[in-house]
């Protein structure tokens, strides 16, 4: 996805016109320090659109063929020293000086103290509130007060007091996870331990060629190699004639799949694994669930023909799916997030659903949605 920054041009705090998430102010509802900082309330500074110009001009003024999606104001997102008249603006994260000259950090940008999850087009995905519509990866929200209903991502929650630093199936990390870089699941984890360099110049690419899994910038998702196809409000709508298309494969090499990507800590490699032959079989019987399988085209899965968001499929094909509200039994494959969220949801371990009382509980059966028959 690429950063328009038209659409995020930051309204000034002093008017009522701000769009009330970028006005957060995230309590301190968790031991390591979630950053303060969010208090992303911009303004638009005049001392800083000097310098801020300047460096726009150094960097496009170059003539046409420097490509890039972004425009709009520098002094958004960046600060030259981090000081304003001496101190720091009320609309920048408190704990700076960060990376890359920025305002805040990836906690402090990404997450409200509202129940909004889009702001100024920034995807939210830690709400302090109840958030209202989850965006597809899921909202850290439900981890604060349940350490089984997602990852444990430092700058938001302390290390799982369960599964510790282990992620099931794999081994064990020798830090906690981070949003990118060497322990995170976003950019390239071959920089080193820091949030920024695994994803630098991601913001800023132009993705509008298609997302090719080339550079971090060019991953779906900025999840470094896997490819997709992203939707533009990251599914904010939950409707099935437009959300994201995942990159599915029949079989468990193929590295640009969003379940190779999960497979990447929780096992790839290895009978414990849980996404490998040894840990998952080949074919019926299985003995852990199957990922990066067709659905079959007989049976009970050959009714899963309408696409839901209950229990999504990905396609061999992303780019070129046909019709998006359709599901075809025979080619579409089954995904770890046919099941689970990524950041964290509602339910006991990620799930889409709340399988863990189920049927008891009388709650949506996701597993029906592909056996069809078991309900
Ligand atoms: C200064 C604010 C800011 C900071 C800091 C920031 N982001 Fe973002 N991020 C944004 C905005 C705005 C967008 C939306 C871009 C768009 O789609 O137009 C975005 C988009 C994203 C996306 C979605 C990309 C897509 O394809 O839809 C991911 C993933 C992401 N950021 C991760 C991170 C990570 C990881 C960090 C820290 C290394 C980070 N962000 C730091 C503002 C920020
Ligand atoms: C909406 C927020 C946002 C705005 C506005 C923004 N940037 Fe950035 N920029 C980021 C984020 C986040 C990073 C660090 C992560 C990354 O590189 O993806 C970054 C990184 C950078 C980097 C280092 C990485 C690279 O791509 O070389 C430069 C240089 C940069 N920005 C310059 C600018 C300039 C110049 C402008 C104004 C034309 C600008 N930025 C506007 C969010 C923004
Ligand atoms: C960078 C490594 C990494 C990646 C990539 C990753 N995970 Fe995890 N995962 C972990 C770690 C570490 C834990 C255990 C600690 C925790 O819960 O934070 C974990 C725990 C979990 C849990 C159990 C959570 C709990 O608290 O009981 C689930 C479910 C899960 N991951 C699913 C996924 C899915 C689905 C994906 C792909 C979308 C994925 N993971 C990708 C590292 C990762
Ligand atoms: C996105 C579709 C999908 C969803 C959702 C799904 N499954 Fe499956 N499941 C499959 C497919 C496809 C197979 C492999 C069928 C085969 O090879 O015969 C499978 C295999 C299985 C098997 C093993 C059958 C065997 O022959 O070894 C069990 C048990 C199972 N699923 C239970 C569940 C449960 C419980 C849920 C909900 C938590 C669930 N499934 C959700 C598609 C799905
Ligand atoms: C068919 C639905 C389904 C699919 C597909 C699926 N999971 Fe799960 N997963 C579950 C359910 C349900 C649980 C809860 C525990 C249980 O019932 O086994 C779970 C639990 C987990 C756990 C926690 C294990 C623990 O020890 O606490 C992790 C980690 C996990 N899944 C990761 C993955 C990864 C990675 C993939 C893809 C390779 C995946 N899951 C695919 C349904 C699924």
């Amino acid at each position: 996805m690429t950063l328009n920054l038209n659409t995020i041009k930051f309204i000034d705090a002093g008017t009522k016109a701000f769009i009330s998430g970028y006005d957060t102010n995230i309590s301190d509802t968790e031991e390591t320090g979630l950053n303060k900082c969010s208090t992303i309330r911009h303004r638009l500074l005049p001392l800083y659109l000097i310098p801020c110009l300047l460096f726009t001009l150094a960097l496009f003024s170059v003539p046409s063929t420097a490509v890039s999606s972004v425009t709009g104001d520098c002094s958004n997102c960046h600060t030259m020293h981090y000081s304003q008249n001496g101190t720091q603006s009320s609309g920048w994260g408190g704990s700076g000086p960060y990376d890359a000259l920025l305002t805040n950090d990836c906690v402090g940008c990404h997450s409200s103290t509202t129940a909004v999850t889009i702001i100024n087009n920034t995807p939210i995905i830690y709400n302090t509130t109840s958030p209202t519509s989850i965006l597809a990866g899921g909202n850290f929200y439900y981890a604060i007060a349940d350490d089984s209903t997602g990852h444990n991502v430092s700058g938001i929650k302390a290390q799982d007091s369960t599964l510790g630093l282990t992620p099931p199936g794999g081994s064990a990390m020798s830090s906690q996870l981070t949003c990118a870089g060497e322990f995170g699941c976003h950019g390239d984890r071959s920089t080193g331990n820091n949030n920024i360099v695994g994803v630098t110049g991601a913001h800023h690419t132009d993705d509008s060629g298609g997302i090719t899994g080339g550079t971090v910038g060019l991953s779906y998702r900025f999840l470094n190699g896997i490819t997709g196809k992203e939707d533009t409000d990251w599914e904010q709508d939950n409707i099935n004639t437009s959300h994201n298309e995942y990159q599915g494969a029949t079989n468990f090499s193929t590295v640009s799949t969003i379940s190779y990507l999960c497979g990447q800590c929780h096992g790839n490699s290895g009978s414990g694994g849980f996404h490998n032959s040894l840990g998952v079989g080949s074919a019926s019987p299985w003995l852990r669930h199957p990922t990066d399988i067709a659905l079959k085209s007989t049976g009970e899965y050959a009714n899963y023909t309408t696409y839901s968001l209950v229990a999504p499929v990905a396609r061999p094909d992303p780019d070129n799916v046909i019709n998006t509200a359709a599901v075809t039994p025979g080619t579409d494959i089954v995904i770890c997030i046919s099941c689970h969220r990524s950041h964290a949801s509602p339910y006991y371990k990620l799930l889409r659903w709340d399988f863990k009382g189920w049927p008891g509980n009388a709650a949506t059966n996701g597993c029906n949605v592909c056996h069809t028959s078991k309900n």
